[in-house]
Parts: C-alpha cells; structure tokens; sequence
C-alpha cells in the first residue's frame, strides 16, 4: 500500500512539472518575436536578429543562456543600434532556458 501512495504521488509531481514547463518555441512565441521577430529576423531598433548572428551560431550554449537569463544593459550592451536592454528573463528556469538555446541554435537557424 506505502509503494502505491508513493508511486501515485511522484506521478502527480510529475504531472505537474511537465505541464507547467514550457518549451523554447513556446517562450520564443510569447517572450521574444516582439523585439527578435517571430523568424528571428530581428526589428528595427528593438532586437538584433537571431538568425544567422554570429554570437548563437560560434558561443558555448552557457554563455548564450547567460544571457538571455542576465540580461544585457548599460556597459554590458553591445549594439548602439538597439539602444533598449536586453530584458533579464528572471522567470525562466535552467531547463526552460536551455531548451530556448537549443531551439535558437538549431531552429531558427534553418
Ligand atoms: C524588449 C526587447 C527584447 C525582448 C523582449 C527580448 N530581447 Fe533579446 N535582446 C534585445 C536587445 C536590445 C539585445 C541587444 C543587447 C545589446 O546591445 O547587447 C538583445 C540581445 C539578445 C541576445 C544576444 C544577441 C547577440 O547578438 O549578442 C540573445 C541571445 C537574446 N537577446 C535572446 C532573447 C530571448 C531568447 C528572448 C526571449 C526570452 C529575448 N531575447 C527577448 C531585446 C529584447
């Protein structure tokens, strides 16, 4: 009966995680196509476009995601010609930001 009980609650814990999760397309979607566009082509003074950009294409998957979990503001910015921050996404867990590199590295790419 103890086997049971625990199994059916790490099945709900699961249930739970999984569902609130989200994957990086769904993040790309909601949180960055405003300022990145939805292809990644970018927009005009909001966001540099993520396609074919140098820095996702050559960069280790940690310091892209340190980025987009940091942020980028004030001396830390690296294009005059998008004068806003990039915004930290606070929000987001490591496996959340982990798969949104994955989905810039790869998807967008194509
Ligand atoms: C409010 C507009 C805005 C939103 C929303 C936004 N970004 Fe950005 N992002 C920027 C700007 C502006 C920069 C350039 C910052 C700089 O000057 O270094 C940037 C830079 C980046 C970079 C570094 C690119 C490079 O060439 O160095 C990555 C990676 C990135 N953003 C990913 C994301 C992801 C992923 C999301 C969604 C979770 C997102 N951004 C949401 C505006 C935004």
């Amino acid at each position: 009966m103890k086997k049971l009980v625990v199994a059916v609650s790490v099945l709900s814990l699961f249930g739970a995680t999984s569902a609130m999760a989200k994957t990086g397309a769904e993040i790309w979607k909601a949180t960055c196509t405003a300022c990145h566009g939805a292809n990644g082509e970018g927009k005009k003074s909001l966001g540099p476009a993520q396609k074919g950009n140098k820095f996702i294409i050559d960069s280790a998957d940690a310091d892209i995601a340190a980025v987009i979990k940091e942020g980028r503001a004030g001396a830390a910015k690296k294009y005059k010609e998008f004068p806003s921050p990039m915004p930290a996404q606070k929000a987001l867990t490591d496996a959340e930001i982990a798969d949104l590199v994955k989905y810039l590295k790869e998807d967008i790419q194509k």
